[in-house]
């Protein structure tokens, strides 16, 4: 081997180490520190978006509404599916153990939240939804066709989810909108 040969051969030598010490930094940070970070929580039953849509012919505020007193009911109690399911609807597993587990003992469905907020925020639908008549897919993920209610990433040190709109993607909107950013607006 002559000496520049050798000299090609270290800098390649050099250069591999380089890409297998860049990757294994890469996999670290992508892909073991996210899964350490969050644990993944799923649905006690699937809910699906699209067949309540397509085949019950249902529309989102007969679940999702504004109670009377302008506050957002968020998620339905077990009273509104008992509605159709206390009787058979189809023959899916998930409709089996809908009916056995929540139905018939009358126990309401414990659903895992995507977007809870620390007790200290205060947020409303209203001013977002009926005063800035902003869209559901502004700050949720789109439902709307969705077979499958995704598992859920809960941080491992805060306990909340992470996909819980950030302060400061709220606050960037606000500024943008002319809205006041005074701490107490968003925490009472
Ligand atoms: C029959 C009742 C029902 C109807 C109708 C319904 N939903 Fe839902 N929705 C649920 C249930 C149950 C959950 C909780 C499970 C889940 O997240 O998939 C949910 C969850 C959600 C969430 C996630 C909330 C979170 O945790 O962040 C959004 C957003 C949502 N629905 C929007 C909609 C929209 C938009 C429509 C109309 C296209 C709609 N829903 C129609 C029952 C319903
Ligand atoms: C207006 C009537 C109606 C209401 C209210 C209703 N459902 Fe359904 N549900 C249906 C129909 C119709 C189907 C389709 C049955 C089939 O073809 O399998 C269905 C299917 C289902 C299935 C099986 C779907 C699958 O993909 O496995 C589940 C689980 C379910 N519903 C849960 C719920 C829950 C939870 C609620 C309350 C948040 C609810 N339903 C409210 C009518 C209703
Ligand atoms: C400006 C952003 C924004 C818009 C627009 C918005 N939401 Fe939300 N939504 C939130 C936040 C933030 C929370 C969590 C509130 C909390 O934890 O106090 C939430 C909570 C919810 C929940 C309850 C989740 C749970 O934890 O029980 C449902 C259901 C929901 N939203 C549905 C909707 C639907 C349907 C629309 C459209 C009509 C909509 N949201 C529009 C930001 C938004
Ligand atoms: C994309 C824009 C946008 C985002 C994102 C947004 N907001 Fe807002 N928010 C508005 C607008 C516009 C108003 C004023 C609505 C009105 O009264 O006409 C408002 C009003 C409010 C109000 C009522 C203020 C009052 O004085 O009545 C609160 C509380 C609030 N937002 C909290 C939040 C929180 C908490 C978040 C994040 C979780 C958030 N907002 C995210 C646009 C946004
Ligand atoms: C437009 C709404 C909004 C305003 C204005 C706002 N915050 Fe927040 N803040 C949030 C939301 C939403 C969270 C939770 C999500 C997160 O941690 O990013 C939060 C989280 C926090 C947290 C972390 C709390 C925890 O439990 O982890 C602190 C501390 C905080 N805010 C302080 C402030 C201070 C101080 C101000 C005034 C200078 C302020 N915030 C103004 C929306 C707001």
């Amino acid at each position: 081997m002559t000496g520049e040969n050798k000299q090609q051969n270290s800098g390649l030598l050099g250069w591999a180490l380089f890409v297998v010490g860049f990757a294994g930094a890469l996999f670290v940070g992508w892909i073991v520190f996210p899964q350490l970070l969050y644990s993944t929580k799923y649905q006690p039953i699937n809910y699906n978006h699209a067949i309540h849509q397509e085949e019950a012919g249902m529309s989102c505020e007969d679940c999702h509404f504004f109670r009377e007193d302008g506050t957002y009911a968020g998620k339905p109690k077990l009273a509104a599916c008992a509605e159709c399911h206390s009787e058979p609807q189809g023959e899916t597993e998930d409709e089996a153990k809908l009916v056995s587990e929540y139905v018939e003992p009358e126990k309401e469905i414990p659903w895992i939240s995507y977007s809870r907020q620390p007790d200290n925020v205060f947020f409303s639908h209203a001013a977002h939804v009926k005063m800035a008549e902003m869209d559901c897919t502004d700050c949720h993920r789109d439902v709307e066709g969705q077979t499958k209610a995704p598992p859920v990433k809960i941080n491992r040190l805060t306990g909340y989810p992470n996909e819980v709109m950030k302060m400061y993607v709220c606050e960037d909107c606000h500024a943008q909108e002319n809205v006041s950013n005074a701490c107490d607006v968003c925490h009472k």
